[in-house]
């Protein structure tokens, strides 16, 4: 599968968002080395806090499924907004940890793209060597 497919399916995915709050749509598609796709969306609370990011949720669907930093070839993350969104803070630290540093990350807000990684969203991260 190739970078513009795999954003088709984060779009996919992003149909699935839950935003009354924010009206603000974000979907993902992880891809793993095996070929196997892993989707989130958005998932708004009215205590908003418990809101779920797209991000976490297709990386948290593929380790829940025992998917790990190795297999996973690349992450796309789509949005619906004006601008191409870029991970949250909290996403940040996730993907700093869940994915591999090099590992691709394609943006796009279906007018606009950009290929990043987990390090250079998140230089200098808190790393799991820091408390093992
Ligand atoms: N959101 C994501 O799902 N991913 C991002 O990268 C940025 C923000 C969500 C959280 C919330 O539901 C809405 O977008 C507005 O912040």
């Amino acid at each position: 599968m190739d970078k513009e497919e795999l954003i088709e399916k984060a779009f996919d995915a992003m149909k699935n968002a839950y935003a009354p709050y924010s009206g603000y749509h974000v979907g993902a598609c992880l891809l793993t080395k095996q070929g196997n796709l892993y989707l989130g969306a958005n998932i708004e609370n009215a205590s908003f806090g418990a809101t779920s990011c797209a991000e976490r949720n297709a990386v948290f669907s593929a380790y829940s499924n025992g998917v790990r930093r190795d297999e996973i070839e690349a992450l796309a993350i789509v949005s619906d907004g004006p601008r191409i969104a870029t991970p949250c803070g909290i996403c940040r630290q996730v993907l700093s940890e869940l994915l591999n540093p090099d590992t691709p990350i394609y943006l796009s807000n279906g007018k606009e793209q950009m290929t990043t990684n987990a390090a250079e969203l998140l230089p200098l991260a808190f790393a799991p060597e820091d408390v093992l």
